[in-house]
């Protein structure tokens, strides 16, 4: 199974449009050595030439696809005048940096393949209507993820298992369950390859170290898990937001019970890779000392192209 990191940066992308924070500028101005990175989602196959599955769908998913031949088109029938080697849609949350592209993916003949939890459904017909608006262009062919360890599969990426573990993170604001959460608002997933027995749990919203977590960490061959924050006070310090990292669900990576310290516990083999970064955390920086503590511990920290061979 190959993976494909198609955006590793958290809402907002890197830089972020209206942001002057020190890696935002420094990007621009060439004084931080720094990568830019589109907005968090990864692409699945079972094989490098086939199709594969689109993991959340990031408002960049455009320049996404532009940026990366695996998405372009690629008819059978070199006569065919639409094809898209995107074989359905697999959703971890609700949240606008990861359901908005859905909207980008309209000009379709017929509805899309759409892998969802109940509750994301709900957000996606409430508060954030997006499955309603779309029902007025391709529509949507919604499969329901259950949260009870059932496996799928998305037709046409056969070898390629997925099964959700609901993960204690946070819905979106615009969630009729923002404030009282339910299982199901935030999932992270198992990504299996059938043939070689390897897999993926890919989490960019993490919150907690449950008992539960920590045994879909640990059965992983390579965990792809939120690397939004460095600190739990960042977005506070830096005085543009007055929440917490962990208030809105994302466990930050220093400290004693951070992320850095739950990954050191994975076994010696384990690839462990960073991925929804948020702009504002120093790890974006490859010269910062929060970088080589990373790099110390063998932590990798996506960015936009990363290939993984499972
Ligand atoms: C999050 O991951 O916490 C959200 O996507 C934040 C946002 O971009 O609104
Ligand atoms: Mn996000
Ligand atoms: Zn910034």
């Amino acid at each position: 199974m190959r993976i494909t990191v198609l955006g590793a940066a958290a809402g907002g992308g890197f830089p972020q449009w209206n942001c002057h924070c020190r890696n935002c500028a420094g990007l621009r101005a060439g004084t931080v050595r720094a990568k830019p990175r589109t907005q968090s989602s990864i692409f699945v196959q079972a094989r490098a030439e086939g199709p594969g599955v689109l993991i959340n769908a990031s408002p960049d998913v455009l320049t996404q696809i532009r940026q990366q031949p695996v998405l372009w088109p690629r008819p059978a029938d070199a006569a065919a005048q639409r094809h898209t080697p995107i074989a359905g849609v697999v959703l971890c949350d609700g949240q606008v940096d990861h359901v908005t592209g859905l909207v980008m993916l309209r000009e379709r003949g017929v509805p899309l393949p759409l892998w969802c939890t109940d509750p994301v459904a709900e957000d996606l017909t409430t508060g954030y209507p997006l499955l309603n608006v779309l029902g007025h262009y391709c529509g949507v062919d919604r499969h329901r993820i259950a949260l009870d360890g059932t496996r799928f599969e998305v037709p046409g990426v056969e070898g390629v298992q997925f099964r959700a573990l609901a993960l204690d993170s946070k819905a979106a604001p615009y969630s009729p369950h923002r404030e009282a959460g339910v299982p199901g608002d935030n999932i992270g997933l198992e990504i299996r390859d059938t043939h070689s027995g390897r897999s993926l749990f890919y989490a960019p919203g993490l919150g907690e170290r449950s008992p539960a977590v920590i045994d879909a960490l640990h059965a992983a061959d390579a965990v792809m898990v939120d690397g939004t924050f460095w600190t739990d006070d960042e977005m506070v310090r830096l005085g543009i937001s007055r929440k917490h990292a962990r208030e809105i669900g994302h466990l930050p990576q220093s400290g004693p019970d951070g992320m850095i310290a739950l990954l050191d516990t994975l076994p010696a083999a384990t690839r462990r890779v960073l991925i929804h970064i948020n702009n504002t955390n120093p790890i974006l920086d490859e010269d910062a000392p929060q970088r080589a503590e990373l790099a110390r511990h063998r932590i990798e920290v996506a960015e936009d192209g990363l290939l993984i061979d499972l």
